[in-house]
């Protein structure tokens, strides 16, 4: 999702530099075209000799043309299929109706709508992993109500109120590749004993530092620790011990806000103007002015066991509260659990959490409270390619009662305000973040930000349309471990149009050209895969015309080279990715194919903006567009993207 407004009024920077010679330097003020790209580019700190040491994956296949087709086209020698899209059952559940006249109870059995991160986790037989049977969860990260009903937002009504809760949330499916040779298909297993949905209204408890505290209680929940449900759950991780992380993103939007906002929750843009979702008309929870801190129990990381499908979630509040867009699980070369995170929303920040305790992969308890226990901080950039993250922690870098922070929980339930008084970097709309396998490097997304007046070292494009990935490596030259407090960065792709007119605007990309990178994940030999999310309303228009639909590519990261592997439907982003461990088998989603300008579609027109995936699909009738999950294999079986 995208197109967000800016909630950070905070003047965090924008370099102190950048600041001493422009007079009114405010972001919004002046328009500084670029902080000079050569600097950008900064030499990676130790990169060249860690190349010569690890093995290159090289990319094997030929890259697609740019497409405005309303179809997902993969290179030549490889194959499609459609697996699971919204409205089909999550185990023996109902059928998907395409006139949408499936009941809010029905709902709650099929996949959500708006497909987004993913993971799949293979059954394990005597030590060996699966590539062929496993459990899927796929977040479904938002709803267009004019798709959900027949009749869209007329007339609204608890029973669609509770349609579009049962629309959000994840779906757990268990998948089993089935057949030989050229009918080699993936099944999703019906009845299955994993199977189940998780949507906006599922119990789900609360830990770490925030758990309880007084923001946190409601009428409803006076403890403190128990919440109904998970929403705008966007990117995704996977701890060492096999759960699945889901991160809940625009959160604000489907609370009915103030006229006159708290400063906090002005911080988090949540205001008397928007409540798109329409929820606070028959759910008293999502107003704010009969409920003002159930907004305080969304915005969180939340963990999922695929494994026992009576298990609550789980929120974790030590990884704070803010548009998650992803939680990048890895590491520290002590056992220490790091996760990086990004948060989705222009002039927004980049996060990284440290646990107190160590994982043991052999002690299964050691994994009780890694995500409860620990400290997160924020990341500076500073202008000479160093960086160093910034503890929030009570009682550190001034985070203190004299100034306005009361305690960790209070530090946690106002994460963006704790990080702009430590004087974290602004960026442009931190995405997904992926750490390399083998050097432990981390790359994440920036997707672009078009309302940056001034450019700085890290973000070195005013008004940056097309976005640019950013990367570092902890601990600067030598260090590498994730759990470091210092990191050497540079910038690794500044995207664009190389036949732009504006030279600041053609980037730099060695191979393919794309804009606005969002999913991000390295596979297991070290290929990085790119997926985009320019938004709809300037698709195929514009500084755009040449971008064609959404698209996914993958990056050789030692030389540079990206190269072009899909192309998505009309109106959609490509959002999600994880493969089987053989890499034989990948799985995307294709997100709201149709979507236009403003993101709603027109009821009444369903099929105006795409016919997908019956456009593609003989199999299927029309009815509606719906985000699904497809599956790529090679014709030959080999491992996809070599
Ligand atoms: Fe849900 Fe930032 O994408
Ligand atoms: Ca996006
Ligand atoms: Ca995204």
């Amino acid at each position: 999702m995208n197109d967000d407004p800016i909630s950070n009024d905070s003047d965090n920077p924008c370099f102190e530099q950048l600041l001493a010679v422009l007079p009114g330097h405010g972001r919004r003020r002046r328009r500084l075209l670029q902080f000079g790209l050569g600097s950008a580019a900064l030499p990676f700190f130790g990169w060249p000799a860690l190349a010569a040491t690890l093995a290159r994956p090289g990319i094997g296949f030929s890259p697609v043309a740019a497409s405005t087709e309303d179809a997902v086209r993969v290179p030549e020698g490889y194959a499609l299929q459609l697996l699971f899209a919204w409205g089909d059952p999550v185990s023996a559940g109902p059928a998907f109706r395409g006139d949408a006249e499936n009941s809010a109870a029905e709902q709650a059995e099929q996949a959500g709508m708006h497909h987004d991160g993913m993971h799949f986790f293979p059954f394990v037989s005597q030590g060996q992993a699966s590539s062929t049977h496993g459990v899927l969860c796929v977040n479904h990260e938002y709803t267009d109500e004019n798709l959900l009903h027949p009749d869209g937002r007329a007339d609204w009504s608890p029973a669609k109120t509770l349609k579009s809760q049962n629309a959000h949330g994840v779906s757990v499916i268990e998948l089993e590749l089935k057949g030989s040779g050229a009918d080699r298909r993936w099944q999703v297993v019906r009845p299955s004993a994993y199977a189940r949905r998780i949507t906006a209204r599922t119990p789900m408890k609360i830990d770490g530092p925030a758990a309880g505290a007084g923001p946190m209680r409601t009428a409803d929940d006076p403890d403190g620790k128990l919440v109904l449900g998970t929403l705008a759950n966007c990117a995704m991780g996977v701890t060492p011990w096999g759960s699945y992380l889901t991160c809940e993103e625009n959160f604000n939007g489907y609370f009915k806000g103030l006229p006159t906002p708290t400063a906090a929750q002005k911080r988090y843009g949540i205001s008397g103007e928007r409540a798109g979702y329409r929820w606070h008309e028959h759910d008293r929870r999502f107003d704010v002015a009969s409920e003002p801190n159930e907004v305080n129990r969304f915005g969180w990381v939340v963990e999922i066991d695929p494994w026992n499908p009576i298990a609550a979630p789980v929120k974790h509040t030590a990884l704070g509260r803010f548009k998650h867009e992803g939680a990048m699980v890895t590491l520290a070369g002590d056992g220490r659990v790091v996760v990086y995170m990004g948060d989705d929303e222009p002039f927004e920040y980049i996060y990284k959490y440290v646990s107190r305790d160590r994982y043991d992969a052999g002690n299964p308890a050691s994994r009780a409270g890694l995500l409860e226990v620990g400290t997160l901080h924020v990341a500076r950039f500073a202008a000479d390619g160093r960086g160093q993250w910034l503890a929030l922690e009570h009682g550190q870098n001034g985070l203190t009662e004299a100034n306005g922070f009361v305690d960790q929980a209070d530090i946690l339930i106002r994460t963006r305000q704790a990080a702009d008084f430590v004087g974290a970097t602004t960026m442009d709309r931190p995405e997904w973040i992926a750490v390399h396998p083998q050097s432990g490097e981390v790359y994440c997304t920036l997707t672009n930000n078009r309302q940056r007046l001034a450019a700085d070292a890290a973000n070195p494009r005013a008004e940056n349309a097309f976005g640019h990935i950013i990367r570092w490596r902890e601990g600067g030259e030598a260090s590498g471990d994730a759990a470091a407090g210092r990191f050497a960065w540079d910038v690794f792709v500044l995207c664009g149009d190389p036949q732009h007119a504006d030279p600041a605007r053609r980037g730099n990309i060695r191979g393919d050209a794309f804009s606005s990178p969002d999913g991000l994940w390295f596979d297991r030999d070290g290929r990085l895969w790119i997926q985009t999310d320019a938004s709809g309303s300037v698709l195929g228009r514009g500084d755009h015309e040449r971008f064609g639909n959404n698209q996914m590519l993958v990056a050789d990261v030692f030389s540079g080279e990206i190269r072009r592997f899909l192309t998505g439907p009309k109106g959609c982003e490509i959002a999600g990715l994880t493969a089987t461990p053989d890499g034989r088998n990948l799985f995307i989603n294709v997100q709201h194919p149709g979507e236009v300008a403003g993101g709603r579609a027109n009821a009444a027109q369903a099929l105006a903006g795409s016919g997908w995936p019956a456009s593609q699909f003989a199999e299927l009738t029309g009815g509606r567009p719906r985000s699904a999950t497809v599956v790529i294999r090679r014709q030959d079986g080999g491992v996809v993207g070599a």
